[in-house]
């Protein structure tokens, strides 16, 4: 049994900006299942949904700022949270990481810094709470000065660190690292330098025993220039210990038990589905009609989802028999031009700006088609859940999105295989005509429905990705002895 502080910035339900959240969540639990001690350790930031009023455990000083460490649990388990508490740095309303205009905290780097510091203090038991970590698993650069710091420490945790999206690096004025009071022998090039400035993921990528990414092909994706980022040399040279493990999907994605969706339905009572679309599109002021081919999209509105290409597309798309659902905010530019459209075509587009966990999980089952045309996807979680609630993913084959979505081919059709609709090329000619190619065979109920039965029956939970996970934890330890 190993004892495990998973380390994350935002965990659903108590705070979530996208899919790192939702893994926070699923994993430690799937964990506990398999047997293991895990605990999570976050920020307690103001905006916290928390149930309870949490339990203090400890006190102690980090520099000049008191820190208490009070604990929680994740909502229906067993699984304690610790929560990292310095009002100066968490007590702000709002988003995580970037301010009501979505610009990052100007102390983002002293934020998570002394978050990292604490959980150190945690995992190597000097925060008198009784309890030393075998694993510490850090996520994204939040976390990455954790396996840098723990490095210059003996007798310290295993290190396991996950890129849940490259793209996202943790980059600061190498000056800060003065003000950060960082140990110099970090900051070489080999360490958290780069190209003068300092970078937090760097720590995570230079230093953790074990880098993971969250699906096999991103972990070929982040080893080339075009999705590396400027890491894909020290990626190249730490491949031995890089593993891409596929994210699962938590049980709650289920259209048989989904309480906040308004009708329920299996592969055997499909045909309810469309109890859904009639509400999807009454609640968005869309006409209801059950027949009308209904395109659903949930997404960050950033460059990495495509959004361009669909811009690009939009006036003849609309021209199409369709309903288009969108949710989802972020880039202001991406929100005005969605934002016209819809204007323009009431009865075709509904654009929702903001965050709906309510509607997300409407869009899913009321949709026929999920669109996700990302330009790079680390994993992504709504073609999964879209496969489970029988909405067919429309997908780019990049990352985690051509891990777990099987075009329908006249193969695949034969088969068994095909649960959505694939293409290639980035441009917004391809991507057409593949929403186009799902509405042609959408006229074919009989076909519709074996790609959807195909989808709904496919085995995304997480018990297989966890087993992974602890058999990396265990194939740590393994070579540390052998040596
Ligand atoms: P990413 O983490 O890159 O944003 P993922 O597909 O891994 O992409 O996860 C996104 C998660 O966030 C999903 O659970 C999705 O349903 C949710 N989500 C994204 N935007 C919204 C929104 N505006 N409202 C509700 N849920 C959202
Ligand atoms: C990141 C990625 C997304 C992935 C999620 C959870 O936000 O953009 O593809 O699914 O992390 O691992």
């Amino acid at each position: 049994m190993k004892k495990i502080l998973f380390v994350t910035s935002e965990v659903h339900p108590l705070i979530k900006t996208g899919g790192l959240a939702d893994v926070s969540s699923s994993l430690p639990k799937a964990l506990a299942e398999l047997g293991q001690e895990v605990k999570l350790i976050l920020p307690n930031y103001r905006s916290l949904k928390l149930n309870h009023e949490p339990t203090l455990r400890s006190v102690f000083l980090i520099g000049k700022h008191t820190v208490r460490i009070l604990e929680t649990f994740l909502p229906d388990s067993q699984v304690p949270v610790f929560l990292v508490d310095c009002p100066e740095y968490f007590g702000l309303v709002g988003n995580p990481y970037v301010d009501g205009f979505g610009n990052s905290y100007v102390n983002n780097a002293e934020r998570f810094t002394l978050f990292c510091r604490a959980a150190i203090e945690v995992a190597m038991n000097r925060a008198e709470l009784d309890w030393k970590a075998d694993i510490v698993h850090c996520n994204d650069w939040q976390t990455g000065l954790i396996p840098a710091l723990l490095s210059l420490e003996s007798l310290c945790p295993q290190t396991v660190f996950t890129i849940h999206n490259i793209a996202y690096q943790g980059l600061f004025n190498g000056l800060t690292a003065s003000v950060l009071q960082l140990p110099p022998q970090l900051l070489s090039p080999d360490g958290l330098e780069f190209h003068g400035m300092l970078s937090f993921i760097k720590g995570g990528l230079a230093y953790s025993d074990k880098i993971t990414t969250v699906s096999p092909t991103y972990a070929q994706d982040i080893q080339t220039p075009e999705l590396g980022y400027g890491l894909e040399g020290l990626l190249i040279y730490r491949n031995d210990d890089l593993t891409g493990i596929i994210n699962g999907i938590d049980a709650d994605w289920n259209p048989e038990i989904d309480s906040l969706i308004t009708q329920k339905y299996s592969v055997e009572t499909l045909h309810d589905k469309a109890e859904n679309k009639k509400s999807l599109q009454s609640c968005l002021n869309l006409p209801v009609n059950e027949n009308i081919f209904t395109i659903g999209l949930i997404s960050r509105l950033v460059e990495q989802k495509g959004i361009e290409l669909i811009l690009d597309c939009l006036p003849e798309l609309l021209g199409l028999p369709i309903q288009l659902v969108m949710l989802g905010s972020g880039d202001k530019n991406f929100e005005q031009r969605l934002h016209q459209f819809a204007e323009a075509y009431p009865h075709k587009m509904a654009l929702t700006l903001g965050y709906d966990e309510k509607l997300a999980h409407l869009i899913e089952a009321g949709a026929d088609v999920f669109l996700m045309p990302s330009l790079f996807e680390p994993c992504g979680l709504n073609q999964m859940y879209s496969q489970s609630y029988g909405t067919l993913p429309i997908v780019r084959s990049t990352g985690g999105l051509a891990d777990t979505v099987v075009d329908t081919l006249p193969k695949t059709i034969a088969n068994k295989t095909a649960t959505g609709f694939v293409f290639h090329a980035e441009n917004s000619g391809a991507l057409l005509e593949t929403i186009k190619r799902a509405l042609l065979l959408h006229d074919f109920p009989d076909a519709w429905k074996k790609i959807q039965t195909n989808a709904m029956t496919r085995d995304f939970s997480w018990k297989s990705s966890a087993e992974q996970y602890l058999a990396l934890y265990e194939s740590i330890e393994s070579i540390e002895f052998t040596q």
